[in-house]
């Protein structure tokens, strides 16, 4: 299924897979590959025979960042009116559950998109950073926000400021990723969380999903003003009725996502 310059996409059963695939570069993030990312994950998003979408990069990293060499020359008008940045608010509106895989490098721009990811898992050799400050410039596309959010201002400050990388270890410490595994095992232990994950009830996952990220811009009253709503909204599915009943005649559930 692939038409895309910058990434690879595949589908395995329920997950769609997308690969970021400049390896010569360490995947370094262009314009054009971000929009073909998002342009991937709003096709996953729409097709039914999808329930999780896997990112991952291919070759020896996740992602270097930003292509430095495409923006090296910008001028702040240029980047003002190229916009690129609407492209990441896209990936913010996708409604199924993402995994990000992270291998090697996931640097600026590229920790950026795995802090876009629902879940992370990553290989012990990952090394997350924001190496912004080095180049004179600082996270553009989320990364202030969404990691301070994530760890507080402490760490975000350090890590910022300084540029340093972040270990598994340490993103394990700090809430960053959910789990690590050795690289050799990533890729499977990833499809086989994914797999699982497929088979929960895709709008209860759906509706848990868009209550928690809702959770991380509003006030906790707003929040749970949205989240009763949306459990009131899956009383109006099959998948509730199915799920209830199962458990009443002590049988698995057969969820149909509607
Ligand atoms: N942009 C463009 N090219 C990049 C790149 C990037 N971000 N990162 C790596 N590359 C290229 C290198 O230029 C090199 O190309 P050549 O073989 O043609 O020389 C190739 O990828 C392999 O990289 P290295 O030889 O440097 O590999 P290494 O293992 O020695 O070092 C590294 C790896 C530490 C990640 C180093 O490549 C590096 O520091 N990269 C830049 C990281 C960075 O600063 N990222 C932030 C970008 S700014 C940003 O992301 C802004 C934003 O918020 C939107």
């Amino acid at each position: 299924s692939n038409s895309f310059e910058f990434i690879e996409t595949t589908t395995q059963g329920a997950i769609g897979t997308i690969e970021l695939n400049r390896p010569k570069v360490l995947n370094a993030l262009n314009t054009k590959m971000i929009s073909e990312i998002v342009q991937a994950m709003e096709g996953f998003d729409k097709d039914d025979n999808i329930r999780v979408i896997v990112l991952s990069g291919k070759g020896r990293a996740f992602a270097a960042g930003a292509d430095i060499d495409e923006m090296a020359n910008a001028s702040a008008m240029d980047l003002e009116l190229l916009n690129q940045f609407v492209d990441w608010d896209r990936l913010a509106l996708i409604k199924k559950p993402i995994i990000g895989a992270v291998h090697g490098f996931a640097l600026g721009g590229a920790f950026e998109l795995a802090l876009c990811c629902d879940l992370l898992f990553a290989a012990e050799d990952a090394e997350f950073g924001f190496p912004e400050v080095n180049l004179g410039v600082m996270p553009g596309a989320g990364g202030t926000q969404r990691l301070t959010k994530l760890v507080g201002k402490t760490k975000a400050m350090e890590w910022l400021f300084t540029g340093k990388r972040i270990t598994a270890k340490e993103a394990l410490h700090y809430g960053i990723i959910n789990q690590t595994f050795s690289k050799e095992l990533l890729f499977e232990e990833t499809y086989k969380f994914a797999e699982q994950l497929a088979k929960q009830a895709p709008i209860s996952i759906r509706l848990i999903k868009e209550s928690v990220l809702k959770a991380i811009d509003h006030s906790i009253y707003e929040g749970m003003q949205f989240e009763r709503k949306n459990f009131y909204l899956l009383f109006s599915s099959e998948d509730q009725k199915e799920g209830m009943k199962a458990f009443i005649e002590k049988r698995q559930p057969q969820f149909k996502g509607k």
